[in-house]
């Protein structure tokens, strides 16, 4: 069997509304890179526990209901969109009830542990299709899902322009309660991870952050203009 071919990994971190979902997008715009935002799979879980009447304090009904979901991956474009039994699930994920319970979940090592193994499943996803790489964003991929990421970022933005970009989203959100929460827990707490490349957003605009990021990408993806 031959080596496989050259796989780049890329991992942008930071908190709730500090541009890393549009920057990994338009990353994933310009190179063969897939999208996958893990945000979105750590709001689906929370969604449907929510439909289901599951608390984030019910610890045995939260393992028996994540035991039973059938986890699956649409390729949609350069994006990856997590599936619960064959659904992808809808704007329900950005609902006040899921901004408000997200972090809750997210904060439980079972919930954490099924989304670990999905998460590091979706270099074979990229792989099959065709990508060159994968942009993975989050709170904790460049410390716990890719430490040996080939390339791994952390956003930063003072709180109160955060606050203001969600609001201008039209978002009902509160970052700076997430931020707390999701830096204060035990297991993969947010934070920059050593060596990572910390960027403070607050006065940058998208285009200025994508040129930053995308300068570093290029230089690993020579054949890419
Ligand atoms: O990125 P987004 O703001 O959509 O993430 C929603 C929530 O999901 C975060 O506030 C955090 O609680 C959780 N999350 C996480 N680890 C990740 C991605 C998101 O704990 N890698």
């Amino acid at each position: 069997m031959g080596a496989s071919p050259p796989f780049l990994l890329v991992a942008i971190d930071g908190g709730a509304a500090s541009g890393k979902s549009s920057t990994a997008r338009a990353l994933a715009a310009r190179f063969p890179l897939l999208h996958v935002d893990t945000g979105a799979h750590y709001r689906a879980i929370t969604a449907e526990m929510l439909r289901r009447g599951v608390t984030p304090g019910d610890g045995p009904a939260v393992e028996s209901a994540l035991a039973g979901l059938r986890l699956g991956t649409r390729v949609s474009g350069s994006a990856a969109q997590m599936e619960i039994a064959g659904k992808v699930p809808g704007d329900e994920i950005r609902a006040p009830e899921v901004n408000a319970a997200v972090s809750h979940f997210a904060a439980l090592p079972a919930v954490r542990t099924a989304l670990l193994h999905y998460q590091r499943s979706q270099v074979e996803v990229a792989r099959a299709h065709g990508f060159k790489g994968l942009v993975m964003e989050g709170r904790d991929i460049g410390s716990v899902i890719f430490p040996g990421a080939d390339l791994r970022f952390f956003l930063h933005a003072d709180p109160v322009e955060r606050a203001r970009r969600r609001a201008q989203e039209g978002q009902q959100d509160s970052v700076a309660e997430r931020d707390r929460l999701d830096s204060s827990r035990k297991t993969a707490p947010l934070t920059c991870p050593p060596g990572a490349i910390d960027i403070d957003s607050t006065h940058l605009n998208l285009d200025q952050v994508v040129a930053r990021v995308a300068a570093e990408v290029a230089a690993r993806l020579p054949h890419v203009p």
